[in-house]
């Protein structure tokens, strides 16, 4: 399974691309807001210092609502680099611009995903990902995991290239719920990520490894 880090920040995106296990990006205008980056020619500047970053898929999510505004739009933000995957939001003109990108070979990530049926049209439109969204769905008392297992599955059985790609997730059993139904990308916060190495037998294992080398070996 493949980790993305979600989020805009720099710093957290060097800190898990540092430790090794970073195989992409994903950002939505939401935490653009977050690291308070105003203005078109600045966010697009803060995607290209993603991008030199990290080694992987970048997500940079268009604003315009319109077919013709998410082309252009679109366009504009996969000329910034070649790791920009362009993030079109899933309603009807948006299944059309993903349409569209995927002719002239622009990828694609179909964002704000809530069910298989959704799931289908941004295949059938030739997505490179899916976005499901796992916390929002458990939110409203849904089933984010299932609804990504039920993706995966439906997915095989038309062998549909689009990769499942595990949005909204908010902690790190989230993570390992994705792996068991065979997410194809898990995008998560940091804390997520980190989450994972967690383990009391870890700690106390190597704390008295420690004590017995120090034993010997003063
Ligand atoms: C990423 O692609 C999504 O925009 C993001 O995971 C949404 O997460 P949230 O539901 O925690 O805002």
């Amino acid at each position: 399974m493949k980790f993305f880090i979600d989020t805009a920040n720099l710093e957290q995106i060097q800190e898990a691309y540092d430790l090794g296990v970073l195989d992409g990006v994903t950002t939505n205008p939401s935490l653009m807001a977050k690291e308070g980056i105003k203005g078109v020619q600045n966010q697009r500047e803060h995607y290209v210092k993603i991008c030199k970053i990290v080694d992987g898929d970048v997500s940079a999510e268009v604003i315009a609502t319109d077919y013709e505004g998410m082309i252009r739009e679109g366009e504009e933000l996969a000329a910034l680099d070649p790791h920009i995957v362009v993030k079109v939001p899933c309603i009807a003109d948006g299944i059309k611009a993903i349409k569209y990108f995927t002719e002239k070979g622009i990828r694609t990530n179909c964002t704000l995903v809530f069910s298989v049926g959704q799931a289908l049209l941004a295949a059938k439109a030739g997505a490179t990902y899916v976005s499901p969204f796992i916390g929002r769905l458990d939110d409203i008392c849904g089933n984010g995991v299932r609804l990504v297992g039920d993706i995966v599955r439906m997915y095989r059985t038309y062998d549909y290239k689009t990769q499942v790609l595990a949005a909204s997730i908010r902690n790190t059993k989230h993570i390992i719920d994705c792996v068991e139904v065979g997410a194809d990308v898990a995008t998560c916060p940091l804390g997520a990520i980190k989450g994972l190495l967690n383990h009391p037998l870890t700690d106390a294992g190597l704390k008295k490894f420690l004590e017995d080398y120090r034993k010997v070996n003063g």
